[in-house]
This record gives C-alpha cells, structure tokens and sequence, in this order.
C-alpha cells in the first residue's frame, strides 16, 4: 500500500505530480473556484487562516492575491482567532485552510466568524468534514487520502487550489483580462510537470545535502516574497520529521537579530524564487552577509540564481514563473526533510509527540 516505497511520506512526495494535475482538473470541471471568487468579489475585508501547514498555504494565497488580484488579505494563525471576534463581520469572508477539515481551531475560526455575520469558503481534501459542512463554500484539493503525519501533497495541492482562487477572482474584478487569466489557468495545468522536475533535478543533490546537514543542530531557511511562506513550510517539514531545529523568516531580518546567532559553518538555506528582477540582487547582499560570518549557504532555487556569489551549494529546480515555482521549489525541501528523518532513525511517517488530526484546543 505504500506503492513499493518505504515510507507513506516518500510515496506522497512523489505522487504530486499526479495528484496535482487531478486537483486541477477536479476544480476545471467544477464551480467551486467560480463559486469562492464570487463571494470573495463581494466582500470588503477578506481573511485566511489555517494550522501549521494549512497556514503557509495560506500565506501563498495572501502573496497571490495582494500581487494578481490586487486585495489585501489579513492572514492569521486558527489558534490566534480570539483577536478577530469582537468584530462586525457581516462584509468580511474568512478563507479557512484545513487538509482534514476537522482541526478545532481552524474549526472555531469558522464559528466564531460565522456567529459574527462573516462568510465561510473552506479549502479541505475531505468531502463531508466538518469545516466544509460548516462553510459557506468549499474548494476541494482532491489529493486523496494522506497517510503520513506529516503534510506534503496536501500542501502543493492546497497551494494550486488557492492560486486558482486568486486567479479567477482576478479576473472577475478586472486586475487580469480574459486572455492573461486562460493563460495563466494554462500555466497551473502543468503543476504536476514542474513538482516532476523539482523532484528529478533534485533527488541526487538532497541526499548529498542530508549527509551534510544531518549533524547540524540549526538550520535557517530564509526567503523573499513568494519564498518567504515556502521557506516557513519547508523549516517546519525539517524539524517536524527530522527534529533538526530549522528556523523561516524573511531573509531582510538577518540584521534585526537572528544573524547573532550565525558562526562558522551554520546552515543557511536561501530560497530562490520569481521575479528574479526584484528579488536577486538583495537575495545575494544577504547571502554574502551571511557568508562574511561563516555560514554554510545553500540555495534552493529556481535557474536565474546560479550566479549568486557565495554560494557553497546549489540545486537549480528549473525555469519557473511566479505561478509554478511553488511546485518545483517545494519537494526538495520535502525530500530533504524525509532523508534527514531517515538518516537520523526518525520514522518520517509517524513523527513523536505529533497526530494527523489536532481535535483538542
Ligand atoms: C505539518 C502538518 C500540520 C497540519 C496542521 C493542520 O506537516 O501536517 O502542521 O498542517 O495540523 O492540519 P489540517 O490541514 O488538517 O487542518
């Protein structure tokens, strides 16, 4: 049942490709995205929420939709939803992120946005759970069942799912034209093709990082834009399966604190990500800043960054845009965090002190 591999984690990661292009084909047949675009269109405030995994997909959505859509979105941790109840939310929809749609924070930000007016779009893999018969609308991810504790496909879907949200909103309120929209929607179809070639070109160089990395007791993970939500999910991924402490924030922090703690040979690892134009000179200041304390810079990152200069170890994804970069960029974390677990004697699939499912608050 683990389709001949050794572990459910290592199956999900590499049956991406294929479930990503079944989200998208399971959401081009279907009215949900038309459905969430429609009342996100409709409302004056818009938030996400979502645990742990769920959340970072749901940082992606509130980068698309700030960049494509032109809509701010206030994106908060389920557990953190007290500070939003007190409030009138009858123009408001709440995006609310849950694999399981069983997780009892996310679950108590839909209630408690629901008892204040708001509007409920829920984004599940599990038809029927409790946060889609609860919501208003639900978005599907089709990822089918995922057995290791820790989430990998569910995410890319999540985050394919969510783009598809921001691009169709984006074309209902005029910030994308009808052509830019297909296009883009055209782009999404080949997810799984980019989760493919991220998984290929990087299989060989992770198990090569892992080896170096295994001893290591701190890893940053450190991003810009886009990459900023990604390096959050693959620091997460690291520690959970690994228990390697592995640290995310946006790389222009360094200077408020966290370099005080870089010495020689501390891990950093940067990642790389569209628009290159923005985003490359200021990822490399901070490579070298890293660089001038010792540190051992990785950067996983799409082609565009091979240039950078102080760099000790580098695994180029491919040539990627804004919209498929997440599928390309995030399995080698995956991978990375799996071989870690396994090099360690950590069973990636049922890490310690963690449930699938968080249903006690
Ligand atoms: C991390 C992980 C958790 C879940 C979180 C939310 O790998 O699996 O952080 O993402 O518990 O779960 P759902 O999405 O089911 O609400």
């Amino acid at each position: 049942e683990k389709g001949g591999y050794p572990h459910y984690m290592l199956k999900e990661i590499m049956e991406q490709p294929r479930v990503l292009f079944e989200t998208y084909t399971g959401l081009a047949s279907s009215r949900e995205l038309e459905n969430a675009a429609k009342l996100l269109s409709n409302a004056e405030k818009i938030f996400v929420t979502g645990a742990g995994t769920s959340y970072h997909a749901g940082l992606v959505f509130a980068y698309y939709m700030a960049r494509i859509a032109k809509r701010p979105v206030i994106p908060f941790i389920s557990s953190e939803y007290l500070a939003y109840r007190d409030m009138d939310h009858s123009n408001s929809v709440l995006v609310a992120i849950s694999q399981s749609g069983e997780t009892i924070d996310t679950l108590q930000a839909v209630r408690s946005f629901k008892s204040s007016g708001g509007r409920v779009i829920a984004v599940s893999n599990v038809i029927g759970s409790t946060i889609p018969r609860e919501a208003d609308v639900t978005v599907y991810t089709r990822a089918g069942p995922e057995i290791g504790v820790a989430a990998t496909k569910t995410f890319l879907t999540q985050v394919l799912a969510l783009t598809g949200m921001a691009l169709t909103l984006a074309q209902y309120n005029g910030s994308m034209t009808q052509n830019e929209y297909r296009k883009a929607m055209d782009t999404l179809k080949n997810a799984g093709h980019a989760a493919s070639a991220g998984i290929d070109r990087s299989i060989r160089a992770v198990e090569l990082l892992a080896s170096s990395l295994r001893s290591k007791g701190n890893i940053y993970v450190l991003g810009r834009g886009l990459g900023v939500a990604l390096a959050y999910e693959a620091a997460l991924k690291i520690k959970e399966v690994s228990y390697i402490h592995a640290e995310a924030y946006p790389a222009g922090e360094s200077k408020h604190g966290p370099i005080a703690l870089v010495e020689d040979g501390f891990p950093v690892i940067f990642v790389g990500v569209p628009p290159r134009e923005e985003l490359h000179e200021k990822l490399q200041s901070n490579v070298m800043e890293m660089k001038a304390r010792g540190a051992s810079t990785i950067v996983v990152g799409v082609s565009g960054y091979d240039d950078l200069k102080g760099v000790d170890f580098y695994i180029d994804v491919g040539n990627y845009d804004e919209i498929l970069a997440p599928y390309a960029v995030v399995p080698p974390f995956q991978l990375l965090a799996y071989k870690l677990a396994v090099m360690l004697n950590r069973d990636p699939d049922k890490p310690r002190n963690l449930a699938k499912t968080v249903t006690v608050e």
